[in-house]
């Protein structure tokens, strides 16, 4: 029976990106059955009375599975974050962003083969600010044992199912060493007398090394905020924003949605690279392929992977990275060769 899947077309360029995965996915017969739900500014102009309507978390706890364009959220004011309430809401606690070069694609690197996974729940992202008097704020870093363990975990497990080498943990702990400090704590005790290898880099130092040498690192382990900003420097490695997918994981449900926002400032223009998204999708499928039953799905993935590679390497690629094609002639692209 095809699985229900919930489509959170988000803002900017999330429509635009969203369009063209389902056109992709439709065309390579995924067996999925799209239930749409709004959320960030869109949802507003939509009518719906907050950017993100009780209707679309509830749908995503009853279905367990969403693939999500990205969702504006005001600099400096307004409105709390759309992707931080949905994650805290369905307790989507680790995303995991893999980054890796693509063959047609050119950058200063090849080979570069990274996972950064992120704990999603806490850290700066807790949104606890104050003004503590006229002139001084403070914004609290918030650091739970629960938290921790369970992020490494998840690492430690992703680690041992991939076959991935190392796990590096990423931290400022000689600055923040209580918040921090729990953090490699957690990580210490969790990696303690496993096969994979662990170890531990300053944050600063390591983005150093990331921009030298990616290939010293394998999976990248971070709290909210680091995960957040290597991230897009490691999507800088192979190519930008436009090619990095990404998904988040909770006990229930699984969000994928890519790491970039939503590119107001090419929003409308048939301008965005939906590949990021895209490659989310293909996660979604794969993850799905995990499950008893799940081979369709898998087989499903692998032919779109198979049709965008295809792709890149015959030199049709969208203007991020270096070519020519607007959203819509590089969907048309890959789907002539699924
Ligand atoms: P952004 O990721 O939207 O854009 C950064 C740069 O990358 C822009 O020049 C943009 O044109 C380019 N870019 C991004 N995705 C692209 C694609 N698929 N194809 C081609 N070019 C692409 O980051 P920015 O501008 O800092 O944030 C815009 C908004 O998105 C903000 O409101 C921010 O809060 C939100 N945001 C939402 C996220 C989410 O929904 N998960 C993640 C990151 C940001």
């Amino acid at each position: 029976m095809a699985r229900t899947c919930v489509l959170i077309p988000g803002d900017g360029i999330g429509p635009e990106v969203c369009g063209a995965v389902v056109r992709v996915l439709e065309a390579a017969g995924a067996d999925l059955v799209w239930e749409r739900h709004p959320a960030g500014t869109s949802a507003l102009e939509a009518g719906a009375d907050t950017v993100l309507p009780e209707s679309t978390l509830a749908a995503v706890r009853a279905h367990g599975l969403a693939l999500k364009g990205p969702c504006t959220t005001p600099i400096g004011g307004g409105f709390a974050s759309v992707n931080v309430a949905l994650r805290k809401g369905l307790d989507l606690y680790a995303a995991v962003r893999p980054v890796r070069s693509l063959e047609g694609v050119e950058t200063r690197f090849e080979d570069v083969d990274l996972v950064v996974v992120r704990e999603n729940t806490e850290g700066l992202y807790s949104g606890i600010e104050n003004e503590v008097t006229e002139g001084v704020v403070t914004s609290l870093k918030v650091a739970t044992v629960r938290a921790c363990r369970r992020i490494a975990r998840f690492a430690l497990d992703y680690a041992l199912t991939r076959g991935r080498r190392k796990v590096t943990v990423f931290h400022k702990a000689n600055i923040m060493k209580l918040s921090d400090g729990l953090f490699l704590d957690c990580a210490r005790e969790v990696f303690r007398g496993t096969e994979v290898e662990y170890e531990e880099r300053i944050i600063d130092a390591g983005c150093m090394q990331l921009v030298r040498d990616p290939s010293v690192f394998d999976v990248l382990l971070c709290e909210n905020l680091y995960g957040d900003v290597v991230s897009d420097l490691c999507a800088g490695l192979v190519g930008g924003l436009g090619v990095t997918p990404g998904a988040n994981f909770g006990e229930s449900c699984a969000v994928f949605e890519a790491v970039h926002g939503s590119a107001p400032d090419i929003a409308g223009q048939d301008a965005a690279n939906p590949l990021a998204l895209l490659m989310s999708a293909v996660m979604l499928l794969n993850h799905l392929g995990e499950h008893s039953g799940g081979e369709p799905h898998r087989a499903c993935a692998a032919r779109i992977r198979d049709a965008y590679d295809a792709t890149l390497r015959a030199g049709a690629l969208t203007r991020d990275v270096g070519g020519s094609l607007g959203t819509h002639a590089f969907t048309d692209a890959i789907i002539e060769r699924l």
